[in-house]
């Protein structure tokens, strides 16, 4: 992660929000570069995260699966370590001052920032017969969920700098406009480090994906221990076999990343480790340090889905605290724009 100023003494806790989309698998990339972050964050920060079930349906998604997936990723981010004791944890859909704040603000945005959007362009691409309006608009609706939340940090990936940038711009705007009304957010890329950047286990050329039609080229954080073993077992390396970390050697270094972050141990340790072993036997050690690694959190993710009436009081109360603190901002933004009260 980028470096995260410590939160001064005697000061409002900074706040940080992020979602997460309810869609596919969480892969051990995923794990690895951002939410296994989220959870240490919150004892320094007022920490809001959310799954963005509204964002999802910009793509068509078949209703039953998405429902199932949304309780599955919420499930999921509290087996990881949210605790919706410490940090708000709610769905997207459920507190509609989501809506309310993306209409206002989207008469803030223009119709050429919006068409400049990379992740725009690519998903137009990708879904040349659904190019509908919520998908160009995709990003003011995320500006809303973070701007609602008067959010100090957006811990997201590289890809979602742009959203982030822009969402700056609409505050900044509006805040020119109508009167200081929103915090400017800044966004906390998770830096390409040690374990930051894991690629595909099939193309270590290219980052791991959940997209991936080849499903062994990622782990999916709930795969079976056998199924990973199996995944790494036949992960594509050199054929020097040697376990170093060198340019070119893309499948053991990614391999060796991977070990790293479960084992505490730094890169040379592993090489010595290794050193005159095969990459048959290291290939088994990742493996087994990836299903000793992930064994908790799957064990609790089994427990939680077990207990659907404890995760249904706990998104609801996540819902009514993300309203209490979004109801205010809201309240500001209609009066700035001069919305007659109630
Ligand atoms: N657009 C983000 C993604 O695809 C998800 C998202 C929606 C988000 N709203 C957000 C991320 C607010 C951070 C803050 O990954």
């Amino acid at each position: 992660m980028a470096e995260t100023p410590a939160a001064p003494q005697g000061e409002r806790k900074k706040i940080i929000f992020s979602g997460i989309q309810p869609t596919g698998v969480f892969t051990l990339g995923n794990y690895i570069g951002a939410i296994r972050h989220w959870g240490p964050l919150q004892e320094e920060y007022r920490c809001i995260y959310c799954v963005v079930d509204l964002h999802a349906i910009t793509v068509r998604q078949d209703p039953a699966a998405l429902r199932r997936r949304t309780l599955e990723a919420y499930a999921l981010l509290m087996a990881c370590g949210l605790d919706p004791e410490k940090s708000i944890l709610f769905i997207q859909s459920h507190n509609p001052h989501h809506n309310q704040c993306a209409w206002a603000l989207s008469c803030s945005t223009q119709f050429g920032e919006l068409s400049r959007m990379t992740q725009f362009k690519d998903k137009a691409a990708r879904y040349a017969d659904n190019i509908n309006a919520g998908l160009f608009t995709y990003p003011v609706l995320m500006a809303a969920d973070i701007l609602l939340y008067q959010t100090d940090l957006v811990p997201v990936g590289e890809d979602q700098r742009q959203h982030v940038e822009l969402t700056r711009d609409i505050a900044g705007r509006f805040n020119g406009a109508f009167g200081t009304t929103f915090t400017m957010p800044e966004a906390l890329i998770s830096r390409s480090e040690e374990g930051a950047r894991i690629m595909s286990l099939q193309d270590p050329t290219r980052k791991m994906s959940k997209s991936d039609p080849n499903p062994k080229g990622f782990v999916s954080i709930l795969d079976e221990p056998s199924v990973i073993m199996k995944k790494f077992r036949g992960a594509v390396t050199d054929s020097e076999a040697q376990v170093a970390y060198a340019p070119g050697k893309d499948g053991i270094n990614n391999l060796m990343r991977i070990y790293s972050v479960f084992t505490g141990r730094d890169l040379p340790a592993i090489q010595e480790e290794f050193a005159g072993k095969g990459y048959g036997d290291f290939k088994s050690a990742v493996g087994e340090a990836v299903v000793q690694g992930l064994a908790p959190i799957q064990n609790r993710y089994k427990e939680l889905m077990e207990d659907k009436a404890y995760l249904e009081r706990c998104y609801q109360e996540g819902a009514q605290k993300a309203m209490s603190v979004s109801g205010r901002t809201l309240e500001k933004v209609y009066k700035r724009l001069g919305f007659l009260h109630k």
